[in-house]
């Protein structure tokens, strides 16, 4: 499944012969997409986070920037390991090579302070840094 709310989950689930394995989400730090992610934990459904930098507009978010440099990582590592320890699994995009390798570099914990913050965040991809938005 993609993008199934709460409300579609109850719809599709009694019509089931098959249970959904998957349902793919829209989900980065700043958007809070609690109740599906709760949904899909209750029906033992994985979460898959797509456009985890917000199409990229997140990528240069100053408060992620800062929170990612004490780690000694960038921002978009930063929101890949958020949304691992959310539970999710997590897809990325990214055309660059360096991105690639980047983003697969994950071997840091972000502490319960820190995960707690960055759950807090609202609004990130509408900060005034905000890259235009371009679909590669
Ligand atoms: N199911 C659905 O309804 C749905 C909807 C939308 C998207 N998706 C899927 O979700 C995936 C990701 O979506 P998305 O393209 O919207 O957004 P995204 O992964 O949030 O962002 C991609 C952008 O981030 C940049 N980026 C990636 N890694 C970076 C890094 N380490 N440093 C700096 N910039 C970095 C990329 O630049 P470069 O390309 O220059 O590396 C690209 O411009 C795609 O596979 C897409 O098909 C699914």
């Amino acid at each position: 499944m993609s993008n199934f709310d709460p409300d579609d989950l109850d719809s599709l689930l009694p019509a089931c012969t098959v249970k959904p394995m998957v349902n793919q989400i829209r989900w980065f730090i700043g958007l809070d997409p609690s109740d599906t992610v709760r949904t899909c934990a209750e029906h033992d459904i994985v979460v898959e986070a797509y456009s985890p930098f917000a199409h990229g507009l997140i990528v240069n978010h100053p408060e992620i920037e800062q929170i990612a440099a004490r780690y000694g990582v960038s921002a978009p590592q930063l929101c890949i390991r958020f949304l691992l320890q959310k539970g999710a699994v997590v897809l990325p995009k990214a055309t660059s090579t360096a991105h690639i390798e980047q983003n697969a570099a994950l071997d840091f914990e972000i502490s319960a302070d820190d995960m707690a913050v960055l759950d807090a965040m609202r609004d990130t991809d509408k900060h005034e840094d905000a890259m235009q938005f371009r679909w590669s």
